[in-house]
């Protein structure tokens, strides 16, 4: 097995620390003493410091002080920490927004924004470029060679859109070089609707709703300039210091940019997460679930790199209501989660809480009460400590046999089209409910964007592919074709890369001869409605129940070479298919076209698993509520273990000689964990 990089070259220790802010501190020399002495205590090793700095480097402008930080990287260095240094440009000091008024936003109904807040800059203005180039250049000059830099954190949480003109031009630029002259563009948008046809690229508007592919393109620059902006961002880090890694943190499957074409800048994936586990929790599992997904789809970002929590919360984030204290043990679970989906660092917002200030009850690992005799800060510790003896986790690796494809950009052009139901979240959702039963069952999934290789896979699945670019239909169709099995659902094929609507049938450009079907109408039934979907004779090796209730999504299919597996029960199509199977090749192909989730998804899957013979984290079904992650070296496997429920576990491991690393004991016989334990376990392979 290759020797994977760490995220810190030269440095094998999981990274422990968080975002730490002395420059609030300034005028208290000693709380800075207290916190070097603290980091010692919490086990804490890494630090993203200076992110919002930028008014302590440069007071005034072209004035610039560095002394502060000089000092604590010295002292970073000196304690054997690393210091994730980060560009301040997700905040700008008032003078500059002042002087120069093009670096604000401007609204969708055309009003500059105030100086306020932070994260809202334009991405267009050249003052801003140019003011950010040069404290990044200062930065990385300075920093460069320093023992304490680890790696760079570009600026914060990237998101956002500007309509000032700067922005409306160059969005009208990035079209001309997209589609060459105007008549392909108004080829590619339909603009003959509602007498949209364009005579010049500067006559087109992005806040105009009534023309889906212009909100599609508009979504893709948007995340185009955000990418133009971070690597202009990078250019004088690379310049200075070639040999640190550079990252950003993201917002796990935030829309704002296509972050499996943003990720591609950088060398390391870092994400932001809060789960709120709680006891009172409506449906913890799919709290739990969900997370686990946002993992796996960080993880498969980089699949020969570790990824990172940049921010995570030791206790409550105080946006969140009711801010509900996080339970003992729950801290451990969730941070172990991500180390069993690929992490090999967990980081939290913040180091200290400050005095005043929108933050300052957020959790943190310090509180106001200064010292480390907290609940909170014992438990940061605590886990400081277990992974001094869980480094040797770093360089293993997960590995999938099962591929959920996820894409920003099929999300978008969803999300874009009128009449389908696509609000809240419901892509995310329906990869999630698809993802659920693997899960359940401890059976590593890789998530990733369409454009990915997924010929090695021995199952695909497909929710709602909405938009198939050129090519996609090839690939899956070479993919059965060579014996893969491949699943997809109602809503799919519908659109192409600038949205317009296949012609001839759906799902289109030729998927519907690959799964045997063609997919006539959908019914969108009132929400909380069910129609019965039953099982077929045709069904009888996937040991399906008679009957499933369906959820909202009704898609009314024809056979064209395809056989049904469950039928409707109910309504005006009573007796069409809802679930089809076709064999193509050496593969198969499944059409769901009826919404179906839990108990359906996890008996289907269930049977997939086992006559795909896809490997399972305990070799069986995981008991409710326990989470389960495999990682593996060439010598060692490691089972993350969570118990999110707070029943006791008795699990029964899938083979003996296991060690548990945090206990630093062999376990014997059957594993306890009770309510809201984790632990690690290591066993030769
Ligand atoms: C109105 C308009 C039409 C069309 C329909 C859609 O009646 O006149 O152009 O938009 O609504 O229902
Ligand atoms: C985000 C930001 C941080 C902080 C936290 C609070 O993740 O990146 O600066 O505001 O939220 O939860």
């Amino acid at each position: 097995m290759a020797q994977r990089p760490l995220l810190i070259p030269g440095y094998p220790r999981i990274l422990h620390g968080g975002d730490y802010n002395p420059d609030q501190w300034l005028k208290t020399p000693e709380v800075i003493d207290e916190d070097f002495r603290l980091m010692k205590l919490a086990g804490c090793n890494t630090f993203a410091v200076g992110i919002f700095a930028w008014t302590s480097y440069e007071r005034q402008e072209g004035v610039f002080d560095f002394g502060w930080l000089d000092s604590v990287m010295d002292r970073m260095a000196a304690a054997g920490n690393k210091v994730v240094l980060a560009t301040p440009s997700g905040a700008k000091p008032a003078w500059l927004a002042k002087k120069y008024p093009e670096v604000r936003r401007v609204t969708r109904e055309g009003l500059r924004e105030p100086h306020a807040g932070r994260h809202n800059h334009c991405w267009t203005s050249p003052v801003y470029r140019e003011k950010v180039a040069d404290v990044n250049a200062r930065l990385a000059e300075r920093y460069a060679q320093h023992p304490a830099l680890g790696m760079w954190h570009i600026s914060n949480e990237y998101s956002g859109e500007c309509y000032c003109e700067l922005c409306l031009a160059s969005f009208q630029a990035w079209l001309g070089r997209r589609y060459g002259n105007i008549e392909a563009l108004n080829e590619a948008w339909w603009t003959a609707f509602w007498s949209h046809t364009f005579t010049s690229f500067d006559e087109i508007d992005p806040r105009d709703l009534s023309v889906d592919s212009l909100k599609l393109d508009w979504r893709r620059f948007i995340s185009d300039i955000t990418i133009d902006f971070m690597r202009a961002e990078m250019a004088p880090l690379r310049r200075f210091s070639a040999n640190v890694p550079i990252t950003t943190n993201l917002m796990g499957t935030c829309t704002a940019s296509d972050y499996s074409k943003l990720v591609a800048e950088l060398d390391l994936v870092a994400d932001d997460q809060y789960p709120a586990y709680s006891p009172d929790a409506a449906d913890l599992e799919r709290d739990v679930v969900q997370v686990a997904f946002k993992d796996d789809v960080h993880r498969c970002f980089k699949p020969d790199r570790p990824w990172m929590l940049m921010e995570s919360c030791p206790d409550a984030p105080q946006w969140r209501h009711p801010v509900q204290l996080k339970r003992p043990k729950l801290h451990q679970a969730e941070m172990l989660q991500a180390l069993g989906h690929g992490a090999e660092g967990t980081c939290y917002f913040q180091w200290r809480k400050g005095r005043a200030g929108g933050e300052k009850l957020h959790g943190a690992v310090v509180d106001h009460a200064g010292h480390e005799h907290t609940r909170v800060f014992q438990s940061v510790a605590e886990l400081g400590a277990h992974y001094e003896n869980l480094a040797e986790i770093i360089g293993s690796k997960a590995q999938a046999e099962v591929a959920l494809l996820y894409d920003w950009d099929v999300r978008w052009a969803f999300e874009a089209a009128e009449g389908v139901r696509s609000q809240h979240g419901e892509y995310l959702s329906a990869a999630v409910d698809h993802y659920t039963p693997f899960a359940r069952h401890g059976v590593t999934v890789d998530v990733l964007a369409v454009e990915r290789d997924f010929s090695r896979y021995k199952l695909v699945i497909a929710p709602q592919l909405w938009l198939l670019a050129p090519g996609v239909v090839e690939r899956i169709r070479r993919y059965v074709e060579a014996g893969g099995t491949f699943l997809t659902t109602y809503y799919s094929g519908y659109c192409d890369s600038t949205n317009r609507c296949f012609l001839g049938g759906f799902p289109g450009d030729g998927l519907m001869s690959v799964l045997g079907i063609w997919n006539e109408e959908t019914d969108w039934l009132p929400a909380g409605s069910k129609r019965r979907a039953v099982s077929r004779p045709e069904a009888s090796d996937l040991k399906l129940q008679s009957e499933y209730a369906t959820r909202e999504l009704c898609a009314l299919v024809k056979l064209q070479g395809a056989s049904a597996l469950l039928d409707y029960a109910d309504d005006f199509y009573a007796g069409s298919p809802a679930l089809t199977r076709h064999s193509y090749g050496a593969g198969t192909a499944y059409y769901q076209a009826a919404q179906l989730a839990s108990p359906f998804l996890h008996d289907f899957y269930g049977a997939l698993i086992e006559q795909l013979d896809l490997p399972r984290s305990l070799g069986r079904e995981l008991p409710a509520g326990v989470a389960v992650q495999r990682r593996a070296s060439a010598s060692h496997e490691y089972l993350f273990l969570q118990n999110f429920s707070q029943q006791d576990q008795t699990l029964s491991l899938p083979a003996s000689g296991y060690f548990d690393l945090l206990q630093q004991r062999e376990v014997r016989g059957a594993l306890q964990l009770g309510a809201w334990d984790s632990t690690v376990l290591r066993r030769s392979r």
